[in-house]
Parts: structure tokens; C-alpha cells; sequence
């Protein structure tokens, strides 16, 4: 958790980095003018596009967008957790992590972590004594190594091993129902007796988060019995809507995953990537949330959900659609893989073999085909009433894609369906920008050019701030009370005052170090992408000028109420142009409350 890190010494760390030396070390990185390229170490290429600037502290590839700062590089193409990547710069720079913040970073779950791997060494141990559990796996088609890379064990069958083993004390009991491996009896205490193991007579999978810790056990019988699979529950290490199993597995398989692919199980997991298709994860027997999807966007650009192709494999497969609309964009590819009924990826590629597996791939249904296809199979297309129903079905659901390329493009292939022009049909669906993706987004405002330097055509006055702000950190110091943007009414400007003042708080600030400072939170994507973006060449004495210049007309005129007066006393004078006359118009119009009765109204 990044939050636990001093600040400080995350600034200093920063500071104290160069990415030259850090990406150099790794890759060859030749100069190129004030930068220096390399071939993209994130994707294949023969031409370098990938770019490092030592001014910036920042990397970017034209190619696949990748970029980032030290820190980011390192979690990226080393595929290091956060606290790893400090720690590596750390040792680099000669400097120490503080102590009570690496083990801050496991928070008081430190010990349950311990305790998750400790249970889960012992699983492994009791496969070794056990003919049975072993001839299971050896019957499901696994091999030693992939049970040994997965860590998969054996729970005995006993009501209390892992109770005695690790809960012979108070604490070690109490850490035990924490990490849901014992449960509780209902009913009178019986003396120490009072609990007993979860998983009894059982194959153990661990599930790792993405550091590669133990967080949560799925279990299964190894003859018939209920459940089949029985999951650690939800405790303060696991969360099942935000874990992948075998994600952690997947990425350490290679660097560059690009693609990944969702399917249903355990055991379809263990035996891809055993066959050799090592991108393959699960979720944890519930629908694909958001944050999944954040998490296997976050490696790489391609998603391919796979399905049994029974009905229930279906109707999984619309909820996963329904979560994924959101995550859609241009750059990005999600599709949909059905399998032929009675099948899963497990027995697939038992029967056929990886190389026929992957074949499939190339015919499963991208998002958009997956979209149209399934409701266009619940109207009756030949009849205006049936296309109309389904525009009216797609509505609700291509509104909750992001505004954007990836949109129309969806909106046009609706559109071929129901035999209607593209523009007519995306009047008629009337979509709007998603709440909040508006307020969050500070591209979306354009306004006229005020004649800064920065503002070739139209370009918005919060962007620029903070655009310069990112590239020129020391001119933060010139604006003198970033707080007085408060009152003004644009989105982005409460993104603007708070990076003035980290700007300003921190003497060395970088590009690099400022960006660490949102590097989990949302605004963070944006700044990265601000961060790109090419700027003209400006001193420090002209880059402190123009953020003051635009952070003046923002004080002027980014607050209606400033803005109306100051029109007002224009009009007053008789100087307003026809422009400025509807802008007061509209103004003053706005001050009155909406939805009050009009005066002989109704
Ligand atoms: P095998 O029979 O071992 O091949 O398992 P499978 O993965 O093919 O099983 P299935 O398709 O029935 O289930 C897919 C996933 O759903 C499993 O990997 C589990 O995560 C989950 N699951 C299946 N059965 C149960 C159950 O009884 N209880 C719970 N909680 N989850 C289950
Ligand atoms: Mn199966």
C-alpha cells in the first residue's frame, strides 16, 4: 500500500532516480537528441519507438502506449509489487526503506500472511504422504511441476490438522478463523474443542494475490461430494471480486503478457498453463467485476473470456459483457470464446492440445458482434417493430460505454443491424457522456484560444495549468494562492490546485515524482497521459508566466458569478460584443433557480 510509504521519502527516492540508468541497465537505450530510445521491451518491434526522458523522468512507447516513471517501469518489465520496486530503486540509491513502513505495508494482516503460507507449505507436505490425493491429480492429467508452480496440496481428513498444527494457542487460533481456515462451533464450548478445520479430504489450490502472497484456499472434493469446490470465505486478505486465480502465475510466465484470457475453473487454469497457454485466469465462482477487468487491463490490451457452451456458460458470458461495456475502448479488444457443449477449457485441451485451442481463439466474438448478435437473436429483424425493440435494447447498454471512437464505432455496427444511418441512430439513442466521466475528465471542456503559447486552436485552460504544471514543477511556486481556484466552476479544478501545491510543497519536484503521488488514484491515468504530451520549449522564467497567465483567467473568468458581474459592468458601459450579450444572457438566466414556478406559469 503505497499510502504507508513516507511521502518523503518517496519524493527523495524519486529525486535521488534516474530512469536512464535504471531502464539503461536493462535495456540499450541509445541517445536520440535530448531523449533516448530503445526498442519497446512491452511489445514487438524492430524500429524503436520507445522513448526516455531524462527531463521528464518519464518513459513512453508510441508503439502500445506503454509508459510510466522509474517506479513504473520497474513494477511493469520486472514485474515487481509496488514495495519491491521501492525497494530496488531504494537499494539503488543507497537508501532504506523505513522500517515500520515495510512492515506497514503488510498492515496487521502481516502475520496472516505468514500464516496462509505457512498452512499452505504444510497442504503441499501432506500430497507428498498421500497416494490417493496424489493419483487424483496424477487421473485429472497434472503434472508434479505445474501441482509444485501452482503449489497445489492436500487438506487431510481430519475435523482438526491445520487447528492443531497451527492453533494450539489462543493466538494462533484466533489468526486462523481470521484467515478462514478453522470455523467456529455453534452451540456450548467445549474446552479448546470448540473449532475444527474448514477443509478436510480435499485438493488444495492456493490463491496468491499479485505480489505472489497466499491469500485464500479453493478446495476440492476429490470424489462426489457437496460442494465440489469449497472457497476460503471473504477475509480481510481475500476478496473475491477483486482476485484472479492464476494471475499471479500468468505474470510471472513471461514479461509482455499482451493477452488474457478468463475461464470459469480451478482446474481449467492449472491445465492451460500446463499445456502452455499461460495467460489463462479465473475468477473465483463469481461474475467478472469491474476491478477484474481494471486488474487484466492493467497487463495487457486483449481480453478473451471463455465459456462453456451451455446455458449457464451463456448467461455467464452476458454478465461478464454487461460488466466489460464499461472497460471498452479503442486500444482495447474483448471477446467472447465459446466452447462446444459438454466442454471446458479443462478437457479441451486435454483432448485436442494446445496449439488446436488456440485456433479457436481466432473465431471468438468480439464484444461488439457478441452485442448485436445476442439481441438482434431476441427481435425479429424483418419488421421495424423488431429493430426499433432493438435499439431500444442496446440503449442502456451501449450508454454505459465511454464516450469515444470505440462508441461510434459500436453505435455504426448497431446501426448496419437495424438499417438505420449511424448519426440518425445515435441521435435517436440520444447518448450522453457517463456521469462523473465528464467531471473527471478535463479534456472535455474546449474553449477558444486566449492566445498563450500553449494554445494552438482550441484548448482548455485547466489542461494547460496542469499540463505545465506536470512539465515545468518549480513554476508552481509563482502562483501565489492556488486555493482562490476553489470558486472556480470547471472540471479538473480541484485536480489543478492540489497539484499546484504538491508542486510547490516539494522544492525538487519532477514530472516523475509528482505522478508517483497519484499513482493509484483515478486522476492518475490522466495525468500520464498530460504527461506525454509534447510541450513547446519554455524557460523557467517563461513557463512560471504563462501558468500564472492561465491560472489568472481561470480566477477571472472560470467563476460565473465573477464572470456575470464583471459582463455586467461591461454592459453597463454599453461595450458588450453580440457574443458577450448571449453570454450574459445565459448567465443571468442560469441564476435563477430551476424548476421554481414562473410567475403566471401552469
Ligand atoms: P472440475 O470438475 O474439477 O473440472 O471443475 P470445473 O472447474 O470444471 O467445475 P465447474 O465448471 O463445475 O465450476 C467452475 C468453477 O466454479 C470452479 O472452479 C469453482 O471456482 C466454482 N465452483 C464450482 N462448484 C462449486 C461449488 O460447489 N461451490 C462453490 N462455492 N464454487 C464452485
Ligand atoms: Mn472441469
Amino acid at each position: 500500500m503505497p499510502g504507508r510509504i513516507p511521502q518523503n521519502f518517496l519524493d527523495e527516492l524519486v529525486a535521488r532516480t534516474d530512469i536512464i540508468e535504471v531502464i539503461g541497465s536493462r535495456i540499450p537505450l541509445k541517445k536520440a537528441g535530448r531523449e533516448y530510445k530503445a526498442c519497446c521491451p512491452f511489445h514487438g518491434e524492430k524500429t524503436p519507438s520507445f522513448t526516455v526522458s531524462p527531463d521528464k523522468q518519464f518513459y513512453h512507447c508510441f508503439g502500445c502506449q506503454a509508459h510510466g516513471t522509474a517506479l513504473g517501469f520497474l513494477m511493469e518489465h520486472d514485474r515487481l509489487g509496488f514495495i519491491d520496486a521501492v525497494e530496488e530503486l531504494a537499494s539503488r540509491a543507497g537508501m532504506e526503506i523505513p522500517r515500520e513502513a515495510r512492515e506497514a505495508a503488510d498492515g496487521p494482516d502481516r502475520e496472516l500472511y505468514d500464516l496462509t503460507s505457512a498452512v499452505s507449505q504444510y497442504y503441499r507436505d501432506e500430497l507428498k504422504g498421500d497416494a490417493r490425493a496424489k493419483e487424483y491429480l496424477l487421473g485429472r492429467g497434472l503434472t508434479g511441476e505445474t501441482c509444485a508452480r501452482f503449489g497445489i496440496g492436500y487438506a487431510p481428513d481430519s475435523w482438526n490438522a491445520v487447528l492443531r498444527k497451527f492453533g494450539s494457542a489462543e493466538a494462533g487460533r484466533h489468526r486462523l478463523v481470521g484467515a478462514g481456515l478453522i470455523i467456529e462451533r455453534d452451540g456450548p464450548k467445549r474446552g479448546d474443542d470448540n473449532h475444527y478445520d474448514r477443509f478436510r479430504d480435499r485438493i488444495m489450490f492456493p490463491i496468491r494475490d499479485a505480489r505472489g502472497r497466499v491469500i485464500g484456499f479453493g478446495g476440492r472434493v476429490l470424489d462426489k461430494g457437496e460442494p465440489k469446490y469449497l472457497n476460503s470465505p471473504e477475509t480481510s486478505l481475500f476478496h473475491k471480486g477483486r482476485e484472479l486465480y492464476g494471475f499471479y502465475e500468468a505474470r510471472q510466465s513471461r514479461a509482455d503478457l499482451k493477452r488474457l484470457m478468463v475461464v470459469e475453473g480451478y482446474m481449467d487454469v492449472v491445465r492451460l498453463h500446463q499445456a502452455g497457454i499461460t495467460y489463462a485466469v479465473a475468477t473465483l465462482g463469481t461474475a467478472t467485476t469491474q476491478e477484474h477487468l481494471t486488474r487484466l487491463f492493467r497487463v495487457g490490451n486483449e481480453v478473451v473470456f471463455s465459456f462453456d457452451g451451455d446455458r449457464a456458460g451463456r448467461a455467464a458470458a452476458w454478465r461478464a459483457l454487461e460488466n466489460a461495456l464499461s472497460q471498452a475502448k479503442e486500444g482495447r479488444q474483448i471477446r467472447f470464446l465459446f466452447l462446444p457443449e459438454g466442454h471446458d477449457p479443462d478437457t479441451l485441451v486435454g483432448e485436442e492440445g494446445a496449439e488446436k485451442f488456440e485456433r479457436r481463439l481466432a473465431d471468438a466474438l468480439p464484444l461488439s458482434e457478441y452485442l448485436v448478435q445476442h439481441l438482434a437473436s431476441q427481435v425479429d429483424l424483418e419488421h421495424v417493430d423488431g429493430r426499433a425493440r432493438l435499439a431500444e435494447l442496446a440503449r442502456p447498454l451501449i450508454a454505459k460505454v465511454p464516450p469515444g471512437v470505440y462508441r461510434e464505432l459500436l453505435v455504426d455496427r448497431l446501426a448496419e443491424t437495424v438499417r438505420m444511418p449511424g448519426p440518425r441512430l445515435a441521435a435517436l439513442l440520444k447518448l450522453e457522456s457517463i456521469p462523473g466521466e465528464r467531471a473527471a475528465n478535463v479534456d472535455e471542456r474546449d474553449e477558444p484560444s486566449r492566445g498563450a503559447t500553449l494554445s494552438p486552436g482550441r484548448r482548455n485552460l485547466v489542461r494547460q495549468a496542469i499540463t505545465l504544471t506536470l512539465h515545468h514543477p518549480h513554476a508552481a511556486a509563482a502562483v501565489a494562492d492556488p486555493d482562490a481556484l476553489a470558486d472556480v466552476d470547471r472540471p479538473g479544478i480541484a485536480l489543478l490546485i492540489e497539484l499546484l501545491k504538491a508542486a510547490a510543497g516539494a522544492p525538487k519536484s519532477t514530472l516523475a515524482g509528482l505522478l508517483e503521488r497519484w499513482r493509484d488514484r483515478p486522476e492518475g491515468t490522466h495525468l500520464a497521459k498530460l504527461a506525454i504530451s509534447e510541450l513547446p520549449e519554455l524557460s523557467r522564467e517563461q513557463a512560471a508566466i504563462e501558468l500564472n497567465q492561465a491560472v489568472n483567467k481561470l480566477l477571472a473568468d472560470g467563476s460565473p458569478a465573477r464572470r456575470r458581474d464583471a459582463l455586467l459592468v461591461k454592459a453597463r458601459s454599453g461595450q458588450l460584443t453580440s457574443e458577450e450579450k448571449q453570454e450574459l444572457q445565459k448567465l443571468l438566466a442560469a441564476r435563477t433557480t430551476p424548476g421554481s414556478p414562473q410567475p403566471g406559469g401552469g
